[in-house]
């Protein structure tokens, strides 16, 4: 039984940290008009417009095949922001105001001259509009045009000037999108490519995981409050469950995810990351680089798996009808869903199983991390039947929906007898705060501007998180294993359950 009780936020808390504006910069957008910059990022810059968050001097600059139809570009990218903003009308006064703020070049990503075009289309805006040659260079492109992307920015001098001067103005900045990477040998080979165009600290490799509040939050809860902790530990915690499970299939990107599956899309990068911010040990402070050298320790501490699996710690799953996808093969065996228990081999964690799971097509959208605490030691109530009735205490973390955190612990049911039941401590972001998180983008961009790379993945961490996924991939590649086929808004395949009824646990249901 449980009986939700809401705490009430301190208003008058301020932010954890008081970020500063960002100077003038061009965000030069690479696939402007493809799906990531239409859903996701031309969105998130026009909302920092809304609420006056971006510099008065910036400029967006599109490349594209089509990009330099500035009028085209503009109708098409305001057509695209009111299909993906359904539940609140678009303010045509801040649009007219940022879509004037956008030009564009049109262009082959593979040929030099239009680097040279796209230079010189850069050095005019830079005098329209007063951007100081600050560049926020977002490559939104298919993985594979990013060496070559690269390489062409330089031969172009478009990123010359950080790297020649080493110093901080005019700056160069390079987000690159997931996947960064097929493989661990691919994103090694990666990074060579962009250290030799570019220094690590001008690379932000985007996992828009970490730009979503709740995800954030969790440095806050575990280094905010002294009473955790103290609990954070193997003495402690029986297990950890990680979860992201979507309701939507592969929604029209068939092609994409052939190449990728579960594994790849979802473990490798958001996982992992959610994985390393909640079991690494206390940084010294709040510093980019002091924070990621804590993650690349989990990372590097998490056991491998040569042969994809100790026996039957893995399980692969594939939604019914996924064959049917455009773009996927008739006899596919990409995996839709994964589940697995996996080990940080550290002082703090040794012995506690992380159980990550991960799937489309499933019963609902819940991205949510799970604290399960051992059992008490010894039962003081008498028969053997009260004492069953006592749960173990559950710390859930809801990245998304319903933002927020909850407590799960024992208490008397009301009356004469002593009978014991849940009830759940619930904090909601939304209803304490009174407004809903914002956008990871919006976050991520703005703190691109800002040169701070906190949540970014730096390149040990992406290497880290690609030793432990690979050898996993490989295996299962080699293995030829078919998946389990699951129905379509279950729970996922049967032997996921199993996984964890074999060691005596079992899932947080999917709401
Ligand atoms: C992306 C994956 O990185 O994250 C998609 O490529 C997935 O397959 C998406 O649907 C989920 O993101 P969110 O923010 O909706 O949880």
């Amino acid at each position: 039984m449980s009986s939700p009780f809401s705490l009430q936020a301190d208003q008058g808390a301020g932010p954890l940290m008081r970020d500063s504006a960002p100077g003038p910069c061009v965000a030069l957008l690479f696939g402007i008009t493809g799906d990531l910059s239409q859903r996701k990022l031309v969105p998130a810059l026009f909302h920092l417009e809304s609420t006056g968050a971006l510099p008065e001097n910036f400029a967006v600059v599109g490349l594209s095949r089509s990009a330099g139809d500035v009028e085209a570009l503009r109708r098409k990218l305001g057509e695209a922001l009111e299909r993906h903003s359904p539940n609140a009308p678009v303010d045509r006064a801040a649009w007219e105001r940022f879509s004037a703020r956008i030009t564009g070049v049109s262009g082959n990503l593979e040929e030099s001259e239009t680097y040279e075009r796209l230079g010189a289309h850069l050095s005019e805006v830079d005098q329209a509009r007063g951007t100081l040659g600050n560049r926020l260079i977002y490559l939104s492109t298919p993985p594979s045009a990013f060496p070559t992307a690269l390489t062409q920015l330089k031969q172009a001098g478009i990123v010359r000037h950080a790297v020649e001067a080493g110093s901080e103005l005019p700056w160069t900045r390079v987000v690159i999108e997931k996947p960064f990477g097929h493989d661990l040998a691919s994103a090694r080979t990666l990074n060579q490519q962009a250290l030799e165009v570019l220094g690590e600290e001008h690379i932000y490799r985007i996992d828009h995981y970490l730009g979503k509040e709740t995800v954030q939050n969790i440095f806050v809860m575990r280094f905010g409050n002294a009473i955790f902790e103290p609990l954070w530990n193997r003495q402690h915690i029986d297990h950890v469950q990680i979860t992201m499970a979507e309701t939507i299939g592969v929604v029209g990107r068939g092609r994409f995810y052939e190449e990728t599956g579960v594994l790849r899309d979802i473990v490798q990068n958001h996982l992992l990351q959610v994985l390393a911010l909640c079991a690494m040990e206390p940084p010294v402070s709040f510093e980019a680089d002091e924070i990621r050298n804590m993650k690349a320790q989990v990372l590097r501490s998490l056991r491998p798996m040569p042969n994809g699996s100790e026996e039957g710690s893995i399980v692969w799953g594939q939604y019914e009808g996924y064959r049917a996808e455009d773009g996927v093969a008739k006899n596919s065996k990409t995996p839709t869903f994964v589940a697995m228990r996996a080990h940080i081999d550290n002082w703090r964690w040794n012995g506690v199983p992380f159980y990550l799971r991960a799937g489309k097509a499933l019963k609902s959208r819940v991205t949510e991390v799970s604290f399960h605490f051992k059992s008490i030691p010894f039962c003081l109530f008498g028969d053997e039947q009260t004492c069953q009735m006592i749960d173990p205490n559950v710390l859930k973390l809801r990245i998304q929906p319903n933002e927020g955190i909850s407590m799960q612990i024992a208490c008397k049911v009301p009356g004469e007898d002593l009978s014991i039941g849940g009830v759940t401590m619930d904090f909601q972001y939304e209803g304490a705060f009174g407004r809903k998180p914002p956008e990871a983008y919006e976050r991520l961009l703005l703190d691109c501007m800002r040169g701070d790379a906190t949540l970014f993945a730096r390149r040990d961490e992406v290497e880290y998180s690609w030793a432990f996924s690979s050898q996993i991939q490989e295996a299962l590649e080699r293995g030829g294993n078919e998946p389990e086929v699951y129905a379509r808004g279950s729970e996922g395949p049967g032997a996921a359950r199993e996984l964890l009824r074999r060691d005596g646990r079992s899932w947080v249901n999917l709401g």
